[in-house]
């Protein structure tokens, strides 16, 4: 499990109880139908999907997708800063404009990621403000693209991952990364402060990996919350990517726990980021179609607000990717499509789409 967990990290980066789901979304795809006649069923949590603004403006079927079936969109790529801030002195709002738009014309809400990401191996940080050496202007860079990003869509973009995966890939200690080590161990709190500045009506997250496989982790970002909220800092929820893997057992109750547990601390958790790729060894479908509805049922359970795919169709997943597939073993050695989405490649509703249609519709 380790191998394959610490393998996706270092590229990135039960029971149900029915009557305990809580916090209704602010959309619902009754809002976001534009095609189908008959009204779609209330959920009790909003459905997302990660978008790029490319494949929303071309032939593939995930345009219609999203508008038809989902609550919320993601941009996977076009508002984190590697796409948005090019240099120290422009900006590229293209595709992020679009997803926007997208999501406007679609009665769908946005949530912007990511803000403040600086996982080596991650995407979410551009040279130039790596080599921004100098605390003082790379604060200030810090600080500055954050009330940029913000301001320009206050009132647009619902909700922020500010944060991304803020501890280590595979412990429970905050990561030395480049903001650590230039503005503090404090820079979480003021990234968090500053998106409050730029857009007061904005909720506000940090979003972490792998912590439904590592309890230690879990428990880390618990007190990291605690912490937060203590201070008085602004915090309105916390996302949990759940990027899943058959050949990794998810112990049951791993998920729900963790959300009561940041729950009772008074804020929204989500799964931002879910996708259930097909194991190297087990080709069999229906085991895919297990892990999605333990992750649904637990999240709906313990009174998740959202629920959102890294990706629409089996073809838009960041895991067939050459560059992806490259930087994790796991994955290197898998020659045949992981499709790990509810829609498969044709834009075709697969089992697993009911699956959490049922759970997120549940009363
Ligand atoms: C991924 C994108 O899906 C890829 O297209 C890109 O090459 C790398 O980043 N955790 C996150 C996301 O928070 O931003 C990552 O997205 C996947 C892991």
């Amino acid at each position: 499990m380790s191998l394959l967990v610490s393998s996706v990290l270092a590229l990135s980066s039960c029971s149900t109880d029915r009557t305990a789901a809580t916090a209704p979304p602010t959309t619902t795809a009754t809002t976001a139908t534009t095609t189908s006649a008959a009204p779609a069923p209330q959920r009790v949590a909003r459905l997302g999907a990660a978008v790029s603004a490319e494949r929303l403006a071309s032939a593939e079927p995930d345009a219609e997708l999203v508008a038809r079936h989902f609550d919320s969109v993601t941009p996977e790529n076009a508002m984190k800063w590697s796409t948005t801030r090019p240099s120290a002195t422009t900006w590229n709002w293209v595709g992020a404009d679009a997803i926007v738009e997208f999501a406007e014309r679609s009665g769908l809400d946005v949530r912007g990621h990511t803000l403040v990401w600086g996982q080596p191996s991650g995407n979410g940080m551009p040279p130039w403000l790596k080599e921004t050496l100098n605390p003082a202007d790379f604060t200030a860079a810090v600080l500055d693209g954050i009330d940029t990003q913000v301001t320009r869509y206050r009132g647009r973009v619902q909700r922020w991952d500010v944060v991304n995966e803020p501890f280590e890939a595979l412990s429970g200690e905050l990561q030395k990364n480049v903001f650590f080590e230039r503005m503090g161990p404090d820079y979480i709190e003021q990234a968090l402060r500053a998106a409050r500045a730029a857009d007061p009506d904005a909720e506000l997250w940090i979003n972490e990996n792998a912590t439904e496989y590592l309890p230690a982790k879990a428990d880390a970002l618990v007190e990291l919350v605690r912490g937060l909220k203590g201070r008085g800092v602004p915090l309105d929820g916390v996302g949990l990517q759940t990027h899943l893997f058959l050949d990794a057992p998810l112990p049951a109750g791993a998920i729900a726990d963790l959300i009561g547990g940041l729950r009772e601390l008074g804020v929204d958790v989500a799964l931002t980021e879910v996708d259930v790729p097909g194991g190297s060894a087990n080709r069999d479908p229906t085991a895919q179609q297990a892990l999605w509805k333990q992750v649904a049922d637990e999240c709906v359970a313990a009174g998740c607000v959202e629920l959102t795919t890294w990706g629409v169709t089996d073809a838009s997943t960041w895991l067939d990717s050459p560059t992806v597939r490259a930087g994790i073993p796991f994955l290197e050695s898998f020659t045949v499509p992981t499709r790990p989405l509810l829609f498969d490649e044709s834009g075709q509703a697969k089992p697993a789409f009911d699956i959490i249609e049922e759970a997120l519709t549940r009363r």
